[in-house]
C-alpha cells in the first residue's frame, strides 16, 4: 500500500499520541500542526489515543493551541493504550468517527503497539496512516533514534550519577533497573555514559552468564563499588534488577547489594534539545510524506536524513543493538 498515488486530495488530519508517552510528543504535535496548517489543511487532535477516537474526543487545534508547549514532556493530547481498538468493533467506530469528523488521514505518534494498531486499521479500512516514532523504547526499526529516547537517556545518567555517589560511600553494588521493555538501548548506552561495570541486556545472546561475567571482571580486585545498568526485559532474567541482586546475595555472599528501579521518572520532564529538534523534524517530514501520497509508513531517521519505512518493517523487524556499543563498555570498565 505504500507509495500509493493517494486517491482524495487531503484537506483536515488528525493527530493522536499513543501508548507509552514521550518526552518531545508535544513538540512533535506542534510540528505537525503548524505543518498542516500551513498546508492549508485543517487539524484535529484526538485526545488519549485510539481510545479518544473510538469516543470521539477530538477538538480542532489551531497554530495557537500548540503554542508554548515544544519543552513540556508528557503529551497535550494525552495517551493511552486501547484495548478496545484491538478489536474490529472498536476499529470500527474509529472509522465512523474519521468520517464523521472529515478527516483524511491519520498522524499516530507511538510507539510499536501504537503503530501496529494503524497497520491494521490502514488494512481494514481505506484510512491514510502516517506513524511517527515516540518512545524512550527507541525500539522501531528503520529509525535510528525515537523521539523520547534522548531524554530518557539523559535522565538516567543524572539519576546513576547519584545512585554512584552513594555506592562509593558505601562500598555497595547497585543493580539499576531501567526502562526499555524487551530493547538494551537505554540499559547499554546509559551504562557507556555513567562508566558503569556492567550493563545487562536482552541482546547479548552470547550464552555467558551476565552475572558471573561482571563479578569475574568488573568488581574484581580493585573496586569496591559497582553499578549494573540492568535492562526491564525478563528476557535478561525474570525479575530484572533484583532477581541480579538476589543471586549476589546468595551466589556471592560478602558483597553488600542495593537494587534502583528507576521506573516513570525516565518518562517525564522537558524534552531534550535533541528530542525537540527531531520531533520538529519528523513532525514536518510527516505532512510533505502525505503531501506526497506516501502512506501507511513510518517516518524516521538514518544518518541524520528523513527515511520513510513502511510499517510492516519497522514493527516486525528487530533493531539491532551495536556490538561496538557492547565492546566499548567490556572494554572501558575493566
Ligand atoms: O514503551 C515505553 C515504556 O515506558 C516501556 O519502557 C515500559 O516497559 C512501558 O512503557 C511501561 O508502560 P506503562 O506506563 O503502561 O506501565
Amino acid at each position: 500500500m505504500q507509495n500509493d498515488k493517494r486517491m482524495k486530495e487531503i484537506t483536515c488530519i488528525g493527530v493522536l499520541t499513543s501508548g507509552g508517552d514521550a518526552p518531545g510528543m508535544n513538540a512533535c504535535i506542534r510540528a505537525v500542526t503548524r505543518a498542516a496548517i500551513s498546508k492549508g489543511w485543517k487539524v484535529k487532535g484526538i485526545y488519549r489515543g485510539y481510545a479518544g477516537l473510538i469516543e470521539n474526543e477530538i477538538v480542532d487545534l489551531t497554530t495557537e493551541s500548540v503554542s508554548n508547549t515544544i519543552q513540556r514532556g508528557g503529551t497535550i493530547l494525552k495517551s493511552a493504550r486501547s484495548k478496545e481498538f484491538t478489536t474490529p468493533e472498536g476499529r470500527a467506530k474509529a472509522y465512523e468517527n474519521i468520517k464523521a469528523q472529515g478527516i483524511d488521514a491519520l498522524v499516530v505518534i507511538g510507539g510499536n503497539g501504537s503503530l501496529a494498531g494503524a497497520l491494521t486499521f490502514a488494512k481494514e479500512y481505506d484510512v491514510t496512516c502516517i506513524g511517527l516514532p515516540g518512545t524512550i523504547d527507541n525500539d522501531l526499526y528503520g529509525t535510528d533514534y525515537t523521539i523520547g529516547y534522548d531524554t530518557a537517556l539523559n535522565t538516567i545518567v543524572e539519576c546513576v550519577d547519584k545512585i554512584r555517589d552513594t555506592a562509593t560511600s558505601h562500598n555497595r553494588i547497585f543493580f539499576v533497573e531501567v526502562m526499555g521493555r524487551d530493547a538494551g538501548f537505554l540499559a547499554q548506552n546509559s551504562a557507556i555514559a555513567c562508566g558503569a561495570e556492567a550493563a545487562i541486556i536482552p541482546e547479548d545472546h552470547s550464552n555467558i552468564d551476565q552475572l558471573e561475567q561482571f563479578i569475574g571482571h568488573g568488581i574484581r580486585k580493585s573496586k569496591n563499588s559497582s553499578i549494573v545498568l540492568v535492562s526491564e526485559s525478563p528476557k535478561v532474567g525474570n525479575g530484572g534488577a533484583q532477581y541480579y541482586a538476589d543471586r549476589v546475595v546468595k551466589e556471592y555472599p560478602g558483597y553488600e547489594v542495593r537494587v534502583s528501579i528507576l521506573g516513570h521518572l525516565q518518562r517525564g520532564g522537558s524534552p531534550s534539545a535533541y528530542d525537540r529538534i527531531l520531533a520538529s523534524r519528523l513532525g514536518v517530514a510527516s505532512i510533505v510524506a502525505l503531501d506526497e501520497g506516501q502512506r501507511n509508513v513510518m517516518v524516521g531517521i538514518q544518518n541524520d536524513k528523513i527515511v520513510y519505512v513502511p510499517f510492516s518493517r519497522a514493527i516486525k523487524m528487530d533493531k539491532p543493538i551495536d556490538k561496538e556499543l557492547i565492546n566499548v563498555l567490556g572494554v572501558l570498565s575493566i
